[in-house]
């Protein structure tokens, strides 16, 4: 049985290298002899998929991804162009686009995660007042609330476009929700989300480890969370968000690994934040695993083994 390879993205300025984003990775990979290869992740974009893998040689057998994200429709192409030249992505075009998008994974994670509701969007323009006061009913009426869209939130404008303190307030859900769209401009991904508002152990309350939390992220309404990874069902890393990378973490699995095999991809993280008042943990989102970043600083030979064994 062939191994899989790993590809990472080629530095734009330097082809023949990884990316300086991915370069530890890489070097991770070789030393723990495996083969990694390189893709030109501005051709993918651009929708040049052929070009994008011409670097991949023939016949290079499974393949896993470790790079940026792709919208769906580009990693479909991205996994054409390789199978056509006798490579195979180990997660299938649909499987990554189950972990990647909120609609994907919602159906089954539902109960485990925030109540959402979505709109689907064909372009640019911002759900009308009309689909907003549908969906804000969908999702019970009232009460706090976060927009994001399919894939990404914009977290880090909180009270600009994530953070929905009322959802009766249609002025303010139509404002929140506008100022979303705007600036995810051309990179909105799918739809707008709408997700009931949950309190979370935060990264700006009480200290943990002693250090000052609020200088560690944010200082918003955001959360502590873990990121955990996941291989054939079972948990290969579990650390702290990349967002807050010296977080000590240590997250309840017991509920999650049955919802991720009922989920049936193979690669794929979950973040997990703990609910305020100590009733359990929750997941807030699913993710690719070839496209969600690894904290700064973290041990990975684990995971990039274990990829490079499956
Ligand atoms: N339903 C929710 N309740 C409370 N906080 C949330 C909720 N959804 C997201 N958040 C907070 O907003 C942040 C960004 O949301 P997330 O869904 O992870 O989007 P992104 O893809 O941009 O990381 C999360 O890290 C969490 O702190
Ligand atoms: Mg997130």
């Amino acid at each position: 049985m062939p191994v899989p390879s790993i590809i990472f993205p080629a530095d734009p300025l330097n082809p023949r290298r990884p990316d300086p984003h991915f370069t530890w990775e890489a070097r991770l990979t070789r030393e723990l002899g495996g083969e990694h290869h390189l893709v030109d992740h501005d051709a993918l974009l651009a929708g040049h998929a052929e070009e994008a893998v011409r670097r991949v040689p023939r016949g290079s057998g499974p393949l896993w991804y470790r790079g940026w994200m792709l919208p769906s429709g580009r990693y479909a192409e991205f996994a054409a162009a390789l199978a056509a030249r006798g490579g195979n992505l180990l997660t299938s075009a649909p499987g990554y686009a189950a972990a990647h998008e909120l609609p994907g994974w919602y159906g089954v994670f539902e109960g485990a995660t925030p109540p959402s509701v979505w709109i689907p969007s064909d372009g640019t323009a911002a759900p009308t007042p009309a689909e907003l006061a549908d969906a804000a009913a969908r999702l019970g009426g009232s009460g706090p609330a976060i927009v994001k869209d399919y894939v990404k939130s914009r977290k880090h404008e909180w009270h600009e476009a994530c953070y929905v303190p009322e959802l009766a307030d249609l002025a303010t859900v139509g404002r929140v929700v506008g100022r979303f769209v705007e600036l995810q401009g051309e990179f909105l991904a799918g739809g707008v989300v709408l997700r009931r508002y949950e309190e979370f152990e935060r990264t700006d309350g009480p200290d943990r480890d002693g250090a000052p939390a609020a200088a560690v992220a944010g200082g918003d309404g955001r959360a502590v969370e873990a990121r955990v990874w996941w291989l054939d069902g079972r948990p290969i890393m579990v650390g702290p968000h990349p967002d807050a990378p010296h977080q000590r973490v240590e997250p309840d699995l017991t509920d999650v690994p049955a919802l991720v095999r009922r989920l049936g991809c193979r690669f794929v993280t979950t973040d997990l934040a703990s609910r305020a008042d100590g009733s359990g943990w929750r997941v807030v989102e699913v993710g690719d695993g070839q496209v969600s970043d690894l904290p700064r600083g973290v041990d990975a030979s684990g995971l990039l083994a274990s990829l490079i064994a499956a």
